[in-house]
């Protein structure tokens, strides 16, 4: 098939998130099963342009509406990771891209909403006739009614997929902002399409895309369920239960050749699960170069980590107290996590500096590619206490590179990590330490019982060890024939199977 992504993130070159991993990973995984993948994205002053090959601009330029008039726009075009994508420039005075960073601008909905119009014009003007057109979360969810209504009778032919890897932000303006791409509620468009579910005087875009969307996914089955209910679902659950028949869970797979201790560029030493010597001298190496105790009793220190945006649905209280916790049990914990929050950033800035010299912890409160895959594999532990998680991907890079997750059981962690303890799931499952209560108790309990494992049963943690590195995380092990499975029916029925 022919498969146009549009999204706002695309890893490695304009990453927040886990979103930008999913987009090249599964974009990858299906230029491999040989079809013909494309990805357009904005183009952010923010680029990293030293990963794009050949990247150029086009001499063709082309029109999109906006706020009443018609804005030119040039589009650049590169390979990322072997992927085609097109990145749009739009020559808008509001300068929607010429901003220091991605997301957190006060016209965020301005911005994407202008950028989705603009894709589904550069498709049309390019002569691009996709089967499938694939959105991924809010920014780009309004393609979908976009192109129902305004662009249905204009040549395109594609079916229209939105995956929606986090429910939380769903787009909700004042009407007339939506107004300023062009949508107009006349027949058969109406307000109701657009009509959040809880604010009288806004509209949902979120909602809007999933209501005219061929088929819906999330990045877990256990997020699909979890949505369903008024506690899970962000005030769209009775408009996703009203859709089940076009909604699915899949569980994200992780980029393997990237992520893989054998070989990766950002590491030192190597390591695999029969020759684990690597990952012990990371440890010690990771541990020195950042000024943490090394040697003699703290060199069997369990080494607690974790990498994570800074924001509530990561438990933020949890992951502070996992670091007093852990440090209280003689152990070691680095945390590397990014803010966008000034209350959070604050605290965090202040925890940092409490710890700045202590010998058994660091909080490194910044962006590194190289350090994050260090400490995937220099840890033992991985923290994630996430009060919801529609997939989590740091998990699924833990247990590649033989670290053990500890996690709340929510959204995907849930259908990633199983106890070691638990009995009633069947052995060669289990690979983890999970808990249930979003506390400071049950997580607490968690680490002492990953503990005692890593004291007193070093033999059996090794083997966990290998257990969890050998598991096939990938796209291939399943994620992307579900997802081909579900662009077949879509394209070759009109409608996906039933869910
Ligand atoms: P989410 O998308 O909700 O942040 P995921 O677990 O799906 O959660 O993906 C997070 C991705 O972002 C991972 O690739 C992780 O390594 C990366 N990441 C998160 N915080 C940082 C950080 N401070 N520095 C570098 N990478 C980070
Ligand atoms: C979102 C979710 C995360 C998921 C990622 C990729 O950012 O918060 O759970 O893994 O998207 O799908």
């Amino acid at each position: 098939y022919h498969v146009v992504h549009l999204a706002t993130e695309i890893a490695p070159v304009a990453k927040v998130g886990g979103l930008a991993d999913v987009v090249t990973g599964l974009g990858k995984a299906l230029q491999e099963k040989h079809h013909r993948v494309e990805i357009i994205i904005p183009k952010y002053k923010t680029l990293d342009t030293s990963l794009i090959k050949n990247f150029k601009k086009l001499e063709k330029h082309f029109f999109s509406y906006f706020d009443g008039a018609e804005h030119e726009n040039v589009v650049w075009t590169g390979f990322v990771e072997g992927l085609r994508v097109y990145f749009i420039d739009p020559l808008h005075p509001a300068g929607f891209f010429n901003r220091g960073r991605i997301y957190c601008e006060p016209d965020d909905f301005k911005r994407f909403t202008y950028f989705s119009r603009a894709s589904l014009e550069f498709l049309l003007q390019f002569g691009k006739r996709p089967h499938l057109i694939h959105c991924h979360d809010w920014p780009v969810a309004v393609v979908a009614p976009m192109y129902k209504f305004i662009y249905a009778n204009a040549g395109l032919r594609a079916k229209i997929a939105l995956t929606c890897h986090n429910f939380e932000p769903q787009g909700k303006e004042s009407m007339e902002a939506l107004m300023s791409c062009g949508i107009q509620f006349k027949a058969p468009l109406h307000k109701d399409h657009f009509q959040d579910n809880i604010l009288a005087d806004k509209i949902n875009v979120l909602k809007s895309g999933l209501l005219h969307s061929d088929f819906i996914t999330t990045v877990s089955p256990t997020h699909a369920r979890e949505v369903l209910t008024p506690e899970g679902g962000e005030g769209l659950h009775t408009t996703l239960r009203s859709l089940t028949k076009k909604f699915y869970g899949i569980v994200n797979g992780i980029d393997d050749k990237v992520w893989d201790p054998a070989t990766d560029s950002h590491l030192e030493h190597h390591f695999t699960a029969d020759d684990l010597k690597g990952k012990e001298l990371l440890k010690n190496k990771l541990r020195l170069r950042l000024g943490m105790a090394i040697q003699g009793i703290d060199a069997r220190r369990p080494l607690v980590c974790c990498v994570s945006r800074l924001v509530p649905q990561k438990g933020v209280f949890l992951l502070r107290s996992a670091i007093f916790h852990t440090l209280n049990r003689g152990g070691q914990f680095i945390l590397q996590g990014t803010s966008q929050i000034p209350e959070i950033k604050k605290e965090f800035d202040e925890l940092a500096q409490q710890f700045e010299d202590h010998p058994h912890v660091r909080l490194i409160l910044r962006c590194d590619e190289t350090l994050t895959h260090n400490i995937f594999a220099a840890a033992d532990i991985f923290v994630i206490p996430s009060m919801f998680e529609p997939c989590g991907l740091t998990q699924m890079y833990s247990m590649r590179y033989g670290t053990i997750p500890v996690v709340r059981k929510t959204g995907g962690l849930a259908d990633s990590v199983f106890d070691v303890d638990q009995k009633y799931v069947a052995e060669e499952k289990r690979n983890g330490f999970t808990f249930n209560e979003p506390t400071e108790e049950a997580l607490a309990s968690t680490l002492d019982r990953a503990f005692w494992y890593f004291k007193e049963q070093p033999q059996w943690w090794k083997s966990l060890i290998q257990k969890v590195m050998r598991i096939d995380l990938s796209w291939d092990a399943a994620p992307i024939d579900q997802y081909l499975k579900l662009y077949e029916h879509t394209v070759e029925d009109g409608h996906p199977p039933a869910s």
